[in-house]
């Protein structure tokens, strides 16, 4: 519930007027740099997929997303000119820390941006610099607001590379992103059509599936993380196209699949893949946007700039997994064998 908060937040931190306010030694930093090195853990890392195509196709610099707990033993051949930006809600989380150490000790000129929620957590004072979140303090377990905020942030942060380097945009993105806040504020207004959802989906199930293409499939990976997080439900996240090269074969009768569907261009594919899992027995939901959208689909979201889509999809998965942890009478903001810096 505080996300339209926390996106009107950064939106008000971030812009004056059309002036974007980040200091010009980090926009330096990032736009020199031949490749993008994004870093991070769990949702961090879900959001890091969904960032990446904002460095690559807005600020035209080549990107990679990688997961701190692999990467500090499993270090790729780095670009000659790389810039790393690490993203953590809590500022403190050791398998990032441990990456700083790494990297640091391989090349002493490495540059580090931390994306953050905390200002001076160990991580913002150990790298070179901080963008903040602004998002306020996230005391459940689950991370919701940071990583809708972490997306948030880094469009800002592609928007400003993208002008620096005189690339074309088509959209306002100080606007894009108000109208997100807004369509937030509805996707909330209207939460009672989530939880029928899920009372008739997802509270008897031992696990479910979400699907999706290009960055309804990054989505489709945070909203499963979430859903298995606070419900203990069994929750897989598939590239759609994937199921028939080996997936499907765990659809049975009555399996929750969860479609999301944003993109119009591969929107039909999508559907063709609901239309496999259905003839196998599963039992389907889907949440579509407007343009996308078919008679019948269960939630039907307005039309937001595609690629920032994510911010508004994700909300209603994690109301989804909201209602279902209350909903088997679970502690929503503690799951068991989690614990959390805030
Ligand atoms: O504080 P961080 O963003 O560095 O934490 C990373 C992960 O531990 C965190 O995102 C975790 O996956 C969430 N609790 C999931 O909801």
């Amino acid at each position: 519930h505080e996300q339209v908060g926390a996106m009107r937040n950064i939106i008000s931190h971030y812009f004056d007027g059309h002036d974007v306010n980040i200091n010009s030694e980090i926009i330096n930093n990032v736009k020199d740099a031949d490749r993008l090195y994004i870093i991070g853990c769990g949702t961090s890392y879900n959001a890091g997929l969904v960032g990446r195509n904002y460095f690559e196709k807005w600020a035209g610099i080549p990107t990679e997303v990688h997961l701190a707990s692999e990467f500090a033993y499993n270090v790729p051949l780095l670009s000659k000119k790389p810039m790393f930006i690490f993203l953590s809600q809590s500022g403190e989380t050791a398998d990032l820390r441990a990456v700083l150490t790494k990297l640091r000790s391989v090349n002493a000129d490495y540059k580090f941006l931390v994306l953050t929620n905390v200002d001076a957590s160990t991580l913002s004072r150990e790298c070179d610099y901080t963008l903040l979140l602004h998002a306020g303090p996230e005391i459940a377990v689950a991370s919701t607001k940071a990583y809708t905020a972490q997306i948030t942030v880094m469009a800002v942060l592609a928007e400003v590379l993208r002008r620096t380097k005189g690339r074309p945009q088509t959209f306002d993105m100080s606007h894009e992103l108000a109208v997100i806040a807004s369509a937030i504020e509805g996707v909330l207004d209207e939460k009672s059509v989530v939880k029928e959802l899920v009372d008739q989906n997802l509270l008897d199930t031992a696990n479910a599936f979400y699907i999706g293409r290009h960055l309804d499939y990054y989505v489709a990976m945070e909203a499963a993380l979430k859903l298995k997080e606070i419900s203990y439900v069994q929750t897989e996240s598939f590239a759609a196209g994937e199921l028939k090269h080996g997936t499907i074969a765990l659809i049975e009768e009555g399996t929750p699949v969860i479609a999301l569907l944003s993109e119009p261009v591969v929107a039909s594919h999508t559907r063709g893949n609901i239309e496999e899992v259905k003839a196998r027995g599963a039992k389907t939901m889907v949440i579509a946007m407007e343009g996308s959208e078919r008679e019948g689909d269960d939630i039907v979201l307005p039309k937001v700039q595609m690629e920032l889509a994510p911010i508004l999809s994700v909300v209603v998965t994690q109301l989804i997994a909201y209602y279902t942890s209350l909903g088997k009478g679970l502690d929503v903001d503690k799951p068991r064998n989690l614990a959390k810096s805030v």
